[in-house]
């Protein structure tokens, strides 16, 4: 039972965003592209980590709101494989934040009973990065709530590869023919396996790109672009990506409300099997 007065106190602005929403219509899983930590830096002429440490406090605020509105899963995009190219003192200070987070946030993901799950990599980072995720994994392990995804040394072409090799290598191992690899195969063999497809991407900072995030999984997903920086994303800019998703027809592909209800037309095999 979502508690209201958890996520926005009662007569408060956010509230009003909340109560406009409709609690039974919430996405399943939201990803969100964190962008505009350097620019935001750059604003008040900081180092471009400090955008980054002002970005911990908007990834609080975003775990926080999810979990409370018993959202099935939230990913954050926090470190690409092409970040690596950053300045190294960049990525050592971002690696630094990140374990910094895990150290401070822990008790909050258990109390909220929040599993915490990577999504990339893991073997591509530094050994003492890795323990403290595998710390927080274990730690959460038995969570039942929110699924709490961090991409880290993340690339969704690599991901594709990854799954499409653990099918060769399953095929060639005589566990899988060749006429099973369909989309279900496919998915399982993703870093999401199980996990719903995220509803709703959100991308901070205005660009409009993808930047090889989640590409298998964001197929019908709904894109909700907003200028404000990361390190100023409150809750109710979370509320009313929410709000804006909530005005959209999701269709698949298809019509929403036909004029007449008719048969859903017969895909070009079918016709063919029903002509012959
Ligand atoms: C993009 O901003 C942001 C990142 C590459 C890193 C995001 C990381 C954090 C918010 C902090 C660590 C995260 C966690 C979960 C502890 P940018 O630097 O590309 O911004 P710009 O486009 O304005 O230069």
């Amino acid at each position: 039972m979502i508690d209201k007065d958890r996520i926005a106190a009662p007569e408060s602005p956010d509230r009003a965003l909340l109560d406009a929403l409709d609690l039974g219509r919430l996405p399943r899983h939201v990803a969100v592209i964190m962008d505009g930590n350097g620019r935001w830096a750059r604003q008040r002429r900081l180092p471009r980590v400090e955008g980054h440490r002002a970005g911990i406090a908007a990834v609080r605020a975003t775990v926080e709101t999810a979990a409370r509105l018993e959202l099935e899963a939230l990913t954050l995009y926090a470190f690409s494989t092409e970040n690596w190219k950053r300045p190294r003192l960049e990525v050592a200070a971002l690696m630094a934040l990140l374990k910094e987070y895990i150290r401070r946030e822990l008790k909050t993901l258990l109390s909220n009973d929040i599993r915490f799950r990577v999504v990339g990599r893991m073997d591509g980072l530094e050994p003492s990065v890795q323990r403290a995720l595998e710390r927080a994994l274990e730690a959460t392990a038995d969570c039942r709530g929110m699924v709490f995804n961090i991409a880290l040394n993340y690339s969704g072409r690599v991901e594709i590869a990854d799954a499409a090799r653990a099918l060769a290598e399953d095929v060639r191992a005589g566990r899988l023919d060749p006429s099973q690899v369909d989309e279900a195969a496919i998915a399982s063999r993703l870093y999401t396996a199980g996990q719903p497809d995220p509803d709703l991407l959100i991308r901070t900072s205005g660009e409009l790109r993808i930047s090889n995030f989640l590409l298998w999984q964001i197929a019908y997903a709904e894109i909700h672009v907003t200028p404000v920086l990361w390190p100023d994303f409150r809750c109710r800019h979370f509320l009313e990506s929410l709000l804006e998703y909530q005005k959209r027809e999701r269709r698949y592909g298809g019509v929403l409300d036909p004029v007449a209800p008719e048969e859903p037309a017969a895909a070009p095999e079918q016709r063919a099997a029903i002509s012959r």
